[in-house]
């Protein structure tokens, strides 16, 4: 499976903050930016390459920030969304990317926060034959996409931001999609607003019968950051996990160093030009409780007191 991270959008409802800085390139809290946050999402589930897509202005920006991933132990690409032309146009700009692959998107903008969501992701990134997509219930879910569900609990369809929701579940910017992905992807066409609609795509693989829609309980954190109200609650939230319970949250060159991507030595070059600030040390930390200790000590020579 391979990742793709959708980060353009206009981000018209962060203005005047977006009008030169890109929404994904908002700082949240210490992780850095919501870019990071999320690609964090995508070394979770295991996945190692990911394709950046974005409009051309935030694109050279995006390759300043990951490169080319190698320093995560990673591989970046990077591909340009010239308009917007919707969440389902990711398969049609990463098509030759993905090459038949399996596919994890993740919306640049999306945070997400739970005890096991390495291992939920891990799971769903295991996946080959089936789409899957979440539902998390919220209060506002007119400004989603919502889940329609019969009496029993199967899921009948799929509404984008409808005015009258017909359930408080929506979908977050996460989905797992089979080989097929690009294909269906190609028959869409543009909805009313001119966008390729996640929601179509995923109607299709409805209509197939090849849809899993698994329901998020209340004990994870989904925090979309599209609003000034919203960025800050992201970064309250995790500024109290990480002060209160001393959790770090979506520290990439941490998650890189556990999961075996990077070495120590490695870990310490990434981490030293960063001590001055608290992220800094704490990775500095990571390297002692590991026993590492990048420069030997000076053993005397044979023969010398
Ligand atoms: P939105 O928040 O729907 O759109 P936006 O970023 O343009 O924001 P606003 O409504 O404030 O103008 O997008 C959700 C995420 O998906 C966000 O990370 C941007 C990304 N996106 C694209 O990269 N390309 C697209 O064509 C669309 C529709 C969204």
């Amino acid at each position: 499976m391979k990742g793709i991270i959708l980060a353009g959008g206009t981000g018209t409802r962060l203005y005047p903050l977006t009008l030169t800085v890109n929404k994904q390139l908002m700082p949240v809290y210490k992780s850095r930016d919501l870019l990071s946050s999320v690609g964090s999402d995508l070394m979770l589930a295991g996945i190692r390459e990911i394709l950046v897509i974005s409009i051309p202005g935030s694109l050279p920006l995006f390759q300043q920030l990951f490169g080319d991933g190698s320093q995560w132990g990673l591989q970046f690409s990077y591909i340009e969304q010239p308009y917007l032309g919707g969440v389902a146009e990711a398969f049609i700009l990463g098509c030759s990317f993905l090459h038949g692959e399996p596919a994890f998107l993740v919306l640049g903008d999306n945070i997400f926060y739970g005890d096991g969501l390495g291992g939920l992701l891990l799971q769903a990134a295991r996946l080959q034959q089936v789409a899957l997509i979440f539902g998390y219930q919220v209060t506002n879910p007119q400004h989603y996409g919502v889940i329609e569900f019969d009496q029993g609990g199967r899921v009948l369809g799929f509404e984008e931001k409808p005015q009258f929701p017909k359930s408080p579940y929506v979908i977050p910017g996460i989905y797992f999609y089979d080989s097929q992905v690009c294909d269906l992807a190609a028959t869409l066409t543009p909805s009313v607003r001119g966008e390729l609609e996640i929601t179509d795509l995923n109607r299709c693989y409805l209509e197939q019968g090849e849809l899993q829609v698994e329901l998020l309980s209340q004990g994870y954190a989904w925090l979309d950051t599209g609003t000034h109200e919203s960025l800050h609650q992201a970064s309250s939230f995790i500024q109290t996990l990480e002060e209160r319970q001393g959790l770090k949250i979506a520290y990439v060159e941490e998650i890189a160093y556990q999961k075996g991507y990077i070495s120590g030595e490695q870990l310490y070059r990434l981490a030293k030009p960063l001590t001055k600030s608290d992220y800094g040390t704490y990775l500095m930390q990571l390297i002692d409780d590991n026993s590492y200790y990048p420069i030997p000590a000076k053993v005397p020579a044979l023969g010398t007191v």
